[in-house]
């Protein structure tokens, strides 16, 4: 297929997901309004319709919880294709059926992107409107997710690192003893290939984690003191340090000077946590279990996410080059979601090996922004080609192109629009 008619194809799929407002990730396996999807999508969004980008995240954030939380999944109608629904979860802390937790922050990073594409005062004006909400999301994040001032982020379920079955979750997903789970039936495997998805006992304990947090009604300091699961997860924290900036960034650009101190508190306490999360054995940030204090021994593409959280040290950054060469020098396709040569890896589950477009839109954007332009570039041309091999898919095979997963999935086809497509300069090479 020619570039423009990838091109039609991404933007048909982003209006045909469109459900008034807000857009699923794909049909039928997610029917819902997803967090972080949402947002990477109004990314998608921008490159041709700026109303619709500003309208997906309002849409996002009508959702967001009395205490600031924005939760992961929003139910905005009932759907019997997708499982667990809103009856499982049992939340009450916010105007809309949803899951009981949130997923990685990218709106403030988004947003700043929507101001520089268009700074009209219409889009200053919707910017405002949504910086204190944003600005609240992150003062729950730092609470609750943070409590005892470690500057770093930690995730009380699998599904809130957005990285659902990767393998650092599997030493504290197997200390949740599996319990108060009524009898069920998975849906997405119904949708896509079980060989593509998580397994049947890890099911089982995160609706056991869904269960905990339940008996305690979903309360964000009893969850972060109780939860069975509660591990610091590198993704999450890069992402709101980044997050913090592109805030910073928004409150300067929008007059709210009020808000900056207590950003610049947060980014300096996550610019000195992070140190704990780097593992000097393997030279790469990994994530730790905050239960029991041990760290995860595998590279993951979150590792890769330091330079996008502004950490770009030679000590941190020159080994991570080296990470980056070396698994390029073993798969074809960047970035696998964990490291080829570790024994958890298999290329097609889900988290435990594929390729993921956004994830490699971040990390490219890290890398660039560290001065490193050709990484940057390979990890975007790579995107392009899984994208031309294998269509607009949820994620890939780093070593076929295989695509896996839903198809005609948003965030992938977001991304290719607003990253991953050659440009014209290539094209003319
Ligand atoms: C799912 O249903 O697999 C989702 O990833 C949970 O967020």
């Amino acid at each position: 297929m020619s570039q423009t008619e990838l091109d039609k194809v991404a933007r048909k799929i982003l209006t045909d997901n469109d459900q008034g407002g807000y857009t699923v990730p794909t049909k039928g396996l997610y029917p819902y309004q997803w967090n972080w999807d949402s947002v990477f999508v109004a990314r998608g969004f921008a490159t041709f319709d700026t109303d619709r980008a500003w309208r997906e995240i309002e849409l996002l954030f009508e959702g967001q919880w009395r205490d600031g939380m924005v939760p992961h999944i929003l139910f905005r109608k009932d759907d019997p294709s997708y499982f667990p629904g809103p009856s499982v979860w049992g939340t009450d802390g916010g105007p809309i059926p949803s899951s009981g937790h949130s997923q990685p922050p990218v709106a403030a990073t988004i947003v700043r992107d929507l101001l520089e594409l268009d700074a009209s005062d219409a889009a200053l004006d919707r910017a405002k409107l949504l910086f204190p909400k944003i600005l609240q999301w992150h003062r729950w994040f730092m609470a609750y997710r943070d409590p005892d001032n470690l500057g770093v982020i930690a995730v009380i379920h699998p599904w809130e690192s957005g990285r659902d079955n990767l393998p650092d979750w599997d030493d504290a997903l197997r200390d949740v003893e599996i319990k108060d789970v009524a009898p069920y039936e998975r849906k997405d495997t119904s949708h896509v290939d079980p060989a593509m998805r998580p397994h049947k006992e890890d099911y089982d304990r995160y609706l056991s984690i869904v269960a905990a947090c339940r008996k305690v009604a979903w309360d964000p300091e009893k969850v972060a003191r109780t939860c069975p699961f509660f591990v610091a997860d590198p993704g999450i924290t890069f992402i709101l340090l980044r997050a913090c900036r592109d805030l910073l960034a928004l409150a300067d650009r929008l007059g709210e000077t009020a808000a900056q101190p207590e950003i610049e508190g947060w980014i300096s306490r996550m610019e000195t946590g992070a140190a704990r999360l780097w593992n000097a054995e393997l030279k790469a940030h990994v994530a730790m279990n905050l239960r029991t204090g041990k760290q995860t021994d595998g590279v993951s593409s979150a590792s890769f996410l330091a330079p996008y959280a502004g950490l770009t040290d030679p000590e941190v950054l020159k080994p991570l080059q080296e990470h980056f060469d070396r698994i390029s020098a073993k798969i074809r396709y960047l970035m696998p979601s964990y490291d080829p040569e570790h024994q958890a890896y298999e290329h097609l589950r889900y988290w435990r090996g594929p390729v993921w477009a956004m994830v490699n839109f971040m990390i490219a954007r890290g890398f660039a922004e560290a001065g490193d332009p050709g990484r940057s570039d390979r990890l975007r041309r790579d995107t392009a080609a899984l994208i031309q091999t294998g269509g607009f898919a949820e994620y890939f095979s780093p070593e076929t192109a295989e695509a896996a997963g839903g198809g005609s999935f948003s965030w992938t086809a977001a991304i290719w629009l607003a990253w991953a497509r050659p440009s014209q300069a290539d094209q003319a090479a």
